[in-house]
């Protein structure tokens, strides 16, 4: 049987297939709050972002995987890629939410006929949902130490991968790939670490992305994913509670939280909102880690690197800080990749908070 689909992959290993002359794709990401589009291009030695663009959804337009408001997103993916001037229309797309499954397993091995099937019997047990009805990919990532290997296994539901297809086509673009949001954000943890990921000190280290309706959490032990989890929390609890709290609408919610009032305070009564919301983000992290520990003999973490938007809360970096016990740093691609003179310090800055996925989007090549 032919797990692949080839005209959507659902997974690559970028080291194996990044190289010069390949072709670029135009990394997409439709986060809650916004679209993303950014588009790296790669001379043999360094990346560098030669443009990026982001257009503000309007509330609620997507929710999970589920698209509510078709016409607002396809304006609001035809502004941004019009206001980007990208190369190409050929995407890769950023997939997550429930239909979704990243998981790394460890497999007797063979031939490439052999591991296919053993992928195939593996998924079968750890899909939610029936293999028939999703794309399933996997790349073998090594030998492991039990004499089999590691294979990182990536799923989604092929209903999911269409909807998504079509929504992005009827703006004009053309879907080539789509990868897990995690692995993407794997790829551009990795890239961001550079030299240091395969240092033995690296042990094994934590990675969160705090969004808006969602937080990626990843573990890298030895310088490989080990552990993928998507928790349904992040910093759009905030904006709703603001919401009903104050009686005001969303984009005054989203106002008031990121720029706070007319001179630049956050009111007490945000505060507190953003305590108790953070506060309940870090019980869900706590939970996961947790379950990692107990399930695994690790229990020595060296650090943590966070991204997204709500890593900018207020406070959140030292608070995790002390609720994990490890050294939390903010990832930037940007320590190795280059960027267009056209953007300003501030600007980059923006981008490595909210755009470690779509970067990790446009850092595939087709083969
Ligand atoms: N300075 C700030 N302080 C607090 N929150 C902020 C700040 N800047 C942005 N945010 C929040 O970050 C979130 C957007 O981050 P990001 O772009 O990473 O999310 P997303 O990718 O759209 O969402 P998701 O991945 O969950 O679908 C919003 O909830 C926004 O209000
Ligand atoms: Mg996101």
């Amino acid at each position: 049987m032919d797990i692949k689909d080839q005209t959507i992959q659902v997974i690559d290993k970028i080291k194996d297939i990044v190289g010069v002359g390949s072709k670029t794709l135009i990394g997409m990401d439709i986060g809650q709050s916004a679209i993303k589009f950014a588009e790296v291009s790669f001379n043999g030695k360094e990346y560098k972002l030669e443009s990026y663009s982001h257009v503000r959804l309007p509330e609620a337009a997507i929710i999970e995987d589920e698209i509510n408001k078709e016409e607002e997103i396809i304006a609001a993916i035809e502004e941004a890629f019009k206001a980007g001037k990208f190369g190409s229309k050929n995407v890769n797309i950023g997939i997550a939410g429930p239909n979704t499954v990243a998981r790394k397993l460890q497999l007797a091995g063979g031939d490439d006929e052999e591991i296919e099937d053993q992928v195939i019997w593996e998924a079968e047990q750890y899909l939610p949902f029936s293999i028939d009805d999703c794309n399933v990919d996997h790349y073998v990532m090594g030998e492991n130490e039990g004499g089999g290997i590691d294979v990182m296994i990536a799923a989604a539901r092929k209903d999911v991968l269409m909807n998504f297809k079509s929504i992005v086509e009827k703006a004009g673009l053309k879907v080539k790939v789509a990868d897990l949001s995690q692995l993407a954000l794997c790829n551009i943890f990795e890239l961001s670490m550079g030299d240091r990921l395969l240092e033995e000190s690296m042990g094994t280290w934590i990675v969160l992305d705090i969004g808006a309706q969602k937080t990626e959490l990843l573990i890298y032990k030895k310088g490989m994913p080990t552990f993928l989890k998507e928790l349904n929390v992040g910093g759009g609890m905030i904006t709703e509670e603001i919401q009903r709290q104050l009686g005001v609408n969303y984009n005054e919610a989203e106002d008031l939280k990121v720029t706070g009032d007319e001179q630049g305070n956050l009111p007490e009564e945000i505060l507190e909102i953003m305590d108790d919301v953070v506060e309940a983000i870090f019980s869900e992290i706590k939970k996961t880690i947790d379950f990692y520990v107990s399930s695994t003999s690790d229990e020595n973490f060296t650090g943590c690197t966070i991204t997204g938007g709500s890593s900018l809360i207020p406070g959140l970096v030292e608070g995790l800080q002390a609720l994990l016990s490890v050294e939390v740093e903010v990832m930037n691609p940007f320590d190795v990749m280059g960027y267009d003179t056209k953007y300003s310090e501030e600007e980059i800055n923006d981008i490595a908070f909210k755009g470690a996925t779509v970067l990790g989007l446009a850092l595939r090549r087709l083969g």
